[in-house]
């Protein structure tokens, strides 16, 4: 992305727009990475409706302790966070999901101008605004876009105290490259007088960080095949459901989790008349989950523009929340 000054990243369009070119450029991406010789899909593609929903429910589950664990560390410093944000702040946040961290910020934040939650997942972003602003009386205003893409914060968002919000562990499916190059830009979108508060999944045993990926429910399975189910139904493709399954190991040299859909025998899989080849075990590789040490977050966050102001990490030391500022 081009970052120009301060609060506009470039106007383009919302990703809820033209249905008919979305999902040309959705199966033009889709088709590339399937072409690759290791086939990858963005991990964006995860969130339409069902994986919204799936993802709220991997959240719930015993094995995923990121989110309890992030929403320890801001409730145990929220009223630390309050007095070092201020009054007034607009607060921006970026993969918003269902905002239920955010409720944390909303409650101890005094005199918020506004809540912009973005996000890629329109319906699920649209309905968790309305559940907000009918709770907390609030400005909410929400932006459905692809946060890759440039974006513009609406007009009548207040922009002289602005707080940008990533939980999630989210930056943690950015390569470490493109997360540094991704903070850049919020930087500049967000200006040199913000803050920004990111939540990063910290470095433990591969173990546990397996199980957090490869529930025994076999919600994150679901959540993972949904992929072929969205794109059957969306770019008529024809992925056999019972011809591939889930896989989630941990990577101890690059640091991260990767999920991929192994392909259970040769197959052949045919997207816009065009057929795609899978001999038996070959994966698509379908999201990186890296995993920081406080130390290296801090050094991603000054390549990425920022100076850390204060981090904090949960009582077992599984997960760390980063307050930023715009170094
Ligand atoms: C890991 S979930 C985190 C959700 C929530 N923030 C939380 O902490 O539980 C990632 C969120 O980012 C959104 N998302 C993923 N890729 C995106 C993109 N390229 N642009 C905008 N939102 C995106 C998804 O729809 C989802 O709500």
């Amino acid at each position: 992305m081009t970052a120009p000054s301060e609060t506009v990243l470039e106007a383009e369009g919302d990703a809820g727009g033209d249905a008919a070119a979305i999902d040309q450029a959705m199966l033009a991406e889709v088709l590339a990475g399937l072409a690759a010789p290791r086939k990858t899909i963005a991990s964006k593609f995860f969130y339409d409706a069902e994986g919204s929903r799936l993802f709220d429910a991997i959240t719930e589950l015993e094995e995923y302790y990121l989110t309890r664990a992030e929403t320890a560390v801001l409730q145990q410093q929220a009223a630390d966070l309050a007095e070092r944000i201020g009054p007034g702040a607009t607060l921006v946040e970026f993969g918003s999901g269902s905002s239920v961290k955010t409720r944390i910020l909303l409650d101890a934040l005094s005199g918020l101008s506004a809540y912009v939650p973005i996000d890629i997942s329109g319906d699920h972003l649209d309905a968790a605004a309305k559940r907000l602003a009918a709770d907390y009386g609030l400005p909410v205003i929400p932006l459905h876009a692809d946060y890759h893409a440039p974006l513009e914060l609406p007009p009548q968002v207040p922009r002289d105290h602005l707080l940008g919000f990533f939980p999630g562990s989210t930056i943690g499916n950015f390569e470490p490259e493109d997360a540094a190059e991704f903070l850049r830009r919020l930087r500049s979108f967000l200006g040199g007088a913000a803050r920004l508060l990111v939540g990063a999944d910290l470095q433990k045993d591969p173990a546990r960080l397996e199980v957090a990926y490869d529930d025994a429910k076999g919600v994150t399975a679901a959540f993972n095949m949904n992929l072929l189910v969205r794109f059957n139904r969306e770019l008529g493709s024809d992925f056999d459901l019972k011809g591939f399954r889930h896989e989630a190991h941990y990577d101890a040299d690059l640091g991260r989790i990767e999920m991929h859909l192994v392909s259970l025998r040769d197959q052949t899989v045919t997207l816009d008349g065009q057929r795609i080849a899978f001999a038996a075990g070959e994966t698509i590789h379908t999201e990186n989950s890296y995993k920081y040490t406080l130390e290296s977050f801090g050094a991603l966050a000054q390549r990425g523009g920022w100076r850390s102001e204060a981090s904090w990490t949960d009582p077992e030391n599984l997960f760390s929340v980063h307050l930023l500022i715009a170094a």
